[in-house]
């Protein structure tokens, strides 16, 4: 599986042939202004939660890719006011087969308002498993005992969890997530994009280090394969 990271919690990851898209904000992320979002491909869209910082360009990139966006029930309603129609509606709990992978929805600690007040129902993340294997998106979530199920469902190869503090978990807490989970592969997102997250990058690859975990800081616009 091939990561991309596009800033902040937007990343791409190419898997079993098909190109899924999370969490797509860029035009409004300074850090990722080299990324030019017209030539970003996708063929799923998952949006995680409501938050601006999720969903800023997932209407135009859903229209200029003709990607299926995999949403909850309320983001996947006021996604279709917006004209997208090209989308598949889920909630926590729910597992759906599509063509090349599936992804179960579990429970994310957060909160899921829409950019113009709107409801957005639950914060989610994501169990994507396929042939080539299985990872993890916890979306913006705190530390929860939640996170204890992931291993009944999936042997995870990686996983991506948020580690700015603040308004998530920090990276302490992700290493204890590390351990809920069992995976020791994981990729950082949602920090230093703003004055709120901003962490020092040597002290939590070290904390990770220290619990025998690989923290994978990814460069803007690079790629790993995992
Ligand atoms: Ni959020
Ligand atoms: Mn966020």
């Amino acid at each position: 599986m091939r990561y991309t990271y596009y800033g902040h919690s937007c990343f791409l990851v190419e898997t079993n042939g098909k190109k899924l898209l999370f969490d797509p904000f860029i035009s409004g992320n300074e850090l990722a202004k080299n990324i030019n979002i017209a030539g970003i491909e996708a063929d799923y869209i998952l949006i995680s939660h409501g938050h601006v910082d999720h969903i800023a360009d997932c209407v135009a990139i859903a229209q200029s890719t003709g990607a299926k966006v995999v949403c909850s029930w309320e983001i996947y309603e006021w996604l279709g006011k917006k004209g997208v129609t090209k989308a598949h509606p889920m909630n926590t709990g729910g597992q759906w087969h599509f063509e090349g992978f599936s992804v179960r929805c579990v429970v994310a600690q957060h909160s899921s308002g829409l950019p113009d007040g709107s409801y957005g129902g639950n914060p989610m993340g994501f169990i994507i498993s396929n042939e080539e294997g299985s990872f993890y998106y916890s979306g913006d979530t705190a530390l929860t005992l939640d996170m204890q199920l992931i291993p009944r469902w999936a042997k995870l190869n990686f996983a991506v969890l948020p580690i700015g503090d603040n308004f998530t978990m920090g990276y302490e807490d992700a290493v204890e997530a590390a351990r809920m989970i069992g995976c020791n592969t994981i990729i950082g997102v949602h920090y230093d994009t703003f004055g709120f997250i901003k962490i020092d990058h040597t002290k939590a690859t070290v904390t990770f280090e220290k619990a025998g975990c690989k923290l994978h800081l990814v460069e803007i616009g690079k790629s790993i394969t995992l």
